[in-house]
């Protein structure tokens, strides 16, 4: 595994904007590099959800971290960005949210777009691949992908936060998936304490 600095971040057009928003705030506040790429439909779920665009929820999430840490979006046929190259060295990659059509284009090696591209190359290089998955309910076609995916060497998480710490507020339920991303991704940051933790 790299102990890259850097981390890639696809965003998805799957329900669940404030998960990538969030995400994006503790990685750049744990000073990672992001090298981010989208789909268009990302954009239109973030409208319909948090009513701002991808480059205003990164903004915002710049903004929250304190400045700290750097962020770079490539455009989704950018194949010449670093993450479409196994000779780039990165961190991993979290795909937040991962739609199905996405999660099926991983599964199936179909690299037509940097984001998928990005995926393939986690998984050729052994990196760190970890996507929160956001359906419900799901087809055999959903759980094969899943399956495919993980026989690969790359983690489903789904988008299903646990009620056992009296989550408060949206912000808990949203951090409780955060922290579990970051865990499977190697990232040393908590903002929910572990279980059985003082
Ligand atoms: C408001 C909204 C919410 C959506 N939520 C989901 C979802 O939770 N899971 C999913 O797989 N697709 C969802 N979709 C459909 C995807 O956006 C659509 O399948 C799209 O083609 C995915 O493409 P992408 O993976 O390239 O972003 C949603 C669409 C909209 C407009």
């Amino acid at each position: 595994m790299s102990d890259s600095p850097r981390i890639a971040l696809g965003i998805t057009g799957a329900s669940g904007a404030p998960y990538w928003r969030r995400l994006a705030e503790v990685l750049l506040q744990a000073d990672y590099e992001l090298h981010i790429t989208h789909s268009s439909n990302a954009n239109a779920v973030a409208q319909a959800e948090i009513d701002i665009t991808v480059a205003q929820g990164l903004e915002q999430a710049h903004a929250a971290a304190g400045g700290r840490g750097r962020y770079r979006v490539f455009e989704s046929n950018d194949f010449y960005a670093p993450m479409a190259s196994g000779t780039a060295p990165y961190h991993g990659m979290a795909i937040v949210p991962c739609s199905m059509g996405t999660l099926s284009r991983i599964a199936h090696g179909m690299s037509a777009d940097l984001l998928t591209r990005a995926a393939d190359v986690m998984l050729k290089e052994r990196r760190r691949l970890v996507l929160l998955c956001r359906e419900t309910p799901l087809s055999l076609i959903h759980l094969e992908s899943m399956t495919r995916v993980t026989q690969a060497g790359g983690v489903i998480i789904p988008a299903s936060p646990g009620f056992y710490y009296k989550p408060q507020t949206v912000a808990d339920l949203v951090d409780f998936m955060v922290q579990r991303l970051c865990d499977q991704l190697a990232v040393d940051v908590r903002i929910v304490r572990a279980w059985g933790a003082e």
